[in-house]
């Protein structure tokens, strides 16, 4: 299976040959950061649609996070384009940050139709370094297809937790890894190489239950879903929250 893999890999990989050569000379990367919001816009709008029934479910629980003033602090991680907003209660007070400084526009573009949500700041760092933010200060992280970009998925987690007040809660969406040993995960393996290009430095065989289950929560609620569009290597999501 390996040597199949290796093999399937290196062909696409030629058949895809430009888009290597320019992420080989670091052209790549600086140019695809500025357009990758445009895409990520349009696959947002499409994913929404099919799956806001279960955001709306999943995000129901914010609300009661609210403290005596009734606002709850929310940090948006990995905001991108802002995909999360028109979920949230009125009267959240969000801070956004993502380490893609091109997103501004698409996300200020969102806050402006979103108006029942307050909008403290856009800070551009990574989920690995969120020093700008204060220990305890949030009474919510949300972060929606970010773990599988990350460069470490267990610094980023011990960051959510530090900036967490005790009882605050990490909500997550992420896609994941198929199952071993499946035909499915063989296609992600053989696209990863080309698709970590494409999807802005995704991974598609992240095993990221793993990662939550490690962190240490004092409460992990996680369930399966379906992959929203079948055409892509993008796997199975999941989808749940966990309590500091
Ligand atoms: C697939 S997009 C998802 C955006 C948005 N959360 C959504 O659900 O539509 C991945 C996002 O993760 C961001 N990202 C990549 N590496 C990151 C890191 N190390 N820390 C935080 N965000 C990161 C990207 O810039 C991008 O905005």
């Amino acid at each position: 299976m390996d040597v199949v893999v290796f093999l399937l890999q290196a062909v696409l990989c030629l058949l895809t040959l430009p888009l290597h050569l320019l992420a080989l000379f670091g052209c790549w990367q600086p140019l695809w950061s500025k357009y990758f919001p445009y895409l990520m816009a349009v696959l947002t709008l499409k994913s929404n649609q099919k799956i806001a029934g279960k955001k709306q479910e999943l995000f129901s629980r914010i609300k009661k996070l609210a403290g005596a003033s009734g606002k709850v602090t929310l940090l948006e991680l990995g905001c991108g384009t802002g995909a999360n907003f028109e979920f949230y209660p009125a009267g959240c007070r969000v801070t956004c940050i993502d380490p893609n400084p091109h997103f501004k526009k698409l996300l200020t573009e969102s806050m402006a139709k979103n108006k029942h949500l307050q909008y403290e700041e856009f800070l551009v760092a990574p989920g690995e370094d969120m020093s700008q933010v204060a220990d305890g200060s949030m009474d919510a992280v949300v972060c929606t297809l970010v773990l599988c970009s990350v460069q470490s998925p267990k610094k980023v987690l011990q960051e959510v937790q530090r900036v967490l007040r005790p009882g605050g809660i990490f909500f997550f969406w992420e896609h994941v890894a198929e199952p071993p040993g499946s035909w499915a995960l063989m296609w992600q393996q053989v696209a990863e190489p080309t698709w970590k290009h494409i999807g802005d430095g995704c991974y598609l065989t992240r095993e990221t239950w793993k990662d939550l289950e490690r962190a240490k929560f004092s409460e992990l609620q996680l369930e399966w879903q379906p992959p929203p569009f079948k055409w892509l290597p993008v796997g199975p999501h999941i989808m749940g929250l966990a309590v500091k």
